[in-house]
């Protein structure tokens, strides 16, 4: 079990997709050789939109990796609009610099190099709208640590908690075993937390969407 929904749904959906950005179809294409994992381009382009119509001024991402998710928030950005990404990979930080500079977005969007368990305390202002996309081990600090910075009514973005489909299965493979146990906890805590109004959508590998209403 490798996709949430059936393959052939998951063709028809791709059947209908119309993108032709030389540098989004290059950047998925470098992931998919590089076995990088980067959002789904169906989860995409549903943040893209959450972004115009919740038009936030301060954005953070959790995990950057190569700067796909950047660079797709960033360009929906309004102009005084600016997105701060953290990114622990030594290898993954050049690749994000070189695809971001591609896009002409260095003044929209800056890598703050380093462990987001370290940083995140240190960091002071608000964010209207917070991308979680690091280690799923991670999660639940994480999102105790993004509800400190997100503002009342801010959104919250989180990826994967379907899981390949290994949350909701009765059998999952051992490589999925611990990260799986990781999720389903998060996905508990996430859905009865009490400072948030909480969905899981069957978007991409499942998507938290979350606002916060205290
Ligand atoms: C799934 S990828 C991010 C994909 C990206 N958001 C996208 O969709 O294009 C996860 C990234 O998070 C980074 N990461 C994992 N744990 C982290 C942490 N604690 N602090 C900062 N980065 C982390 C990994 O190095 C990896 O590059």
């Amino acid at each position: 079990m490798e996709t949430i929904i059936s393959s052939e749904q998951l063709t028809y959906l791709d059947g209908l997709r119309n993108e032709t950005d030389p540098l989004i179809l290059e950047m998925e294409d470098y992931a998919g050789k590089h076995r990088i994992p980067i959002l789904d381009w169906k989860a995409a382009e549903f943040l893209e939109q959450l972004i115009m119509a919740q038009r936030p001024d301060r954005v953070l991402e959790i995990g950057t990796a190569i700067g796909y998710s950047s660079i797709r928030i960033a360009r929906k950005l309004r102009k005084r609009g600016i997105l701060h990404t953290i990114e622990v990979s030594k290898d993954n930080i050049p690749l994000a610099k070189s695809n971001i500079e591609k896009a002409h977005l260095e003044e929209k969007i800056k890598i703050i190099d380093g462990d987001a368990l370290e940083i995140m305390p240190g960091l002071k202002k608000k964010y209207d709208f917070i991308f979680l996309d690091a280690d799923k081990e991670d999660y639940e600090k994480l999102l105790e640590m993004s509800l400190v910075l997100l503002r009342k009514r801010g959104v919250i973005f989180v990826d994967n908690l379907l899981w390949k489909g290994f949350t909701a299965a009765k059998t999952v493979p051992k490589k999925f075993q611990n990260s799986t146990e990781h999720i389903r906890e998060f996905n508990k805590k996430f859905m009865s937390h009490p400072e948030l109004k909480s969905s899981i959508l069957p978007i991409g590998d499942g998507i938290g969407l979350g606002v916060k209403v205290k």
